[in-house]
């Protein structure tokens, strides 16, 4: 069991200071606009994560007009109390700590708190470009295998180098051929290990996908996913030299793990195209409980759950499904929020589970 037990803002976003005790497993937020209850989900995704869901850049989670914050909490696993601590000093420099213990790098402390938000625009995974497929796989894989997280900033590191190195090529019309070679076998063993790890990961994570929609959605709706890769038919190797007249001209590394997808079809029709606002919605929580569920599988127990908005555009028959799923079948702590209070507890109340209700108002 994992669960948050205290949570402590010091000039994050909106929250000036700010503390909060969790006595419940459901936790309700609400709040009308502006209030605060993403910014609250986001503090808590960050102490798991060493990153804001929503922001790149940690200058922007400051509160405006002043320097530095502080973002703790107090998690109970397996009965152990941890104490997770990140600090961003007034110089912008950026201290992560466990249980008092700093980390040296910020990647080993991924896949300790598992926790999976679920936010109004991610519906951006089924309608958005292939990157938010790619980061939503990598971040699964990334919590469940340090070594897969390692891979994959190395992959990314040298197809940077490689890509420069295209560049300089171009720019001084020479080219440095021992050191492309190099580079192409260094980026050919990493992708390769990324491509098959993705292989026996997505093997689970879309039937299970599939099984959470029709749960949701009741309804079949002709729904298919597949990976895609260029890596099925050919090796990066191979892909390598046959591309690298083109990537020259190019002067990026044009075939790759980084290209890789997920196809999604509605009739074999390609779903973002004709699925409706609901059926997206619905897919984009089914791929995320079944993630909740690979997650709890892997770590022996349930991730939190982070649910932003989910009341949004959810017909009221979907949504009972969908809270009786996490609310009820499941074992995590749950954090949901939304703008009106009376919709929340009337739900909560029917499900017929304890819950702790915060009220925001600023
Ligand atoms: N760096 C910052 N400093 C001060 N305030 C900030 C900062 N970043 C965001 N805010 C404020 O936080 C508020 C938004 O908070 P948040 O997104 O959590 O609201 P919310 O309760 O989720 O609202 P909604 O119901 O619209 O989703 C805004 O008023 C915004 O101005
Ligand atoms: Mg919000």
């Amino acid at each position: 069991m994992l669960q948050l037990q205290k949570l402590s803002l010091t000039q994050f976003k909106n929250y000036d200071w700010q503390q909060w005790l969790f006595n419940e497993r459901i936790v309700a937020i609400c709040g009308p606009n502006g209030s605060g209850k993403t910014n609250l989900l986001d503090a808590l995704y960050y102490l798991c994560f060493t990153k804001s869901y929503f922001s790149r850049q940690d200058a922007l989670l400051v509160q405006r007009g002043k320097q530095g914050l502080r973002i703790e909490g107090n998690f109970l696993k397996d009965d152990n109390k941890n104490d997770i601590v990140c600090v961003i000093r007034e110089n912008n420099k950026k201290e992560f700590s466990l249980n008092g213990e700093e980390y040296k790098r910020f990647s080993e402390h991924i896949g300790k708190f598992p926790c999976v938000m679920i936010a109004p625009d991610d519906v951006e995974l089924i309608t958005g470009a292939s990157e938010e497929r790619r980061k939503f796989i990598d971040t699964i894989l990334s919590q469940c295998n340090a070594i897969y997280l390692q891979q994959l900033i190395d992959y990314n590191k040298i197809m940077q180098q490689r890509n420069s190195l295209l560049k300089a090529a171009a720019e001084h019309q020479r080219l440095d051929d021992a050191l492309l070679d190099i580079l192409d076998e260094q980026l050919t063993g990493l992708g390769q290990s990324i491509y098959d790890q993705r292989s026996i990961f997505l093997q689970q994570l879309i039937p299970l996908s599939i099984e959470a929609y029709h749960s949701i959605a009741q309804k079949e709706d002709g729904l298919s996913i597949n990976y895609d890769s260029q890596l099925h038919n050919r090796s990066l190797k191979e892909l390598l030299k046959e591309n690298r007249q083109r990537d020259l001209y190019l002067q990026r590394t044009s075939c790759g793990v980084h290209k890789d997808d997920l196809e999604i079809q509605m009739h074999g029709q390609a779903f973002k195209s004709i699925a409706s606002q609901g059926q997206r919605k619905s897919l984009l929580f089914a791929m995320k409980l079944a993630e909740f569920e690979l997650l709890k599988q892997q770590k022996g127990f349930p991730p939190i759950l982070l649910l932003d908005d989910v009341f949004e555009k959810l017909d009221a028959t979907r949504m009972h499904h969908l809270l009786e799923k996490v609310c009820k079948k499941k074992d995590a702590q749950v954090f949901i929020t939304d703008t009106h209070r009376e919709r929340l507890e009337k739900a909560l109340t029917e499900l017929k589970v304890h819950f702790q209700l915060i009220t925001l108002d600023n």
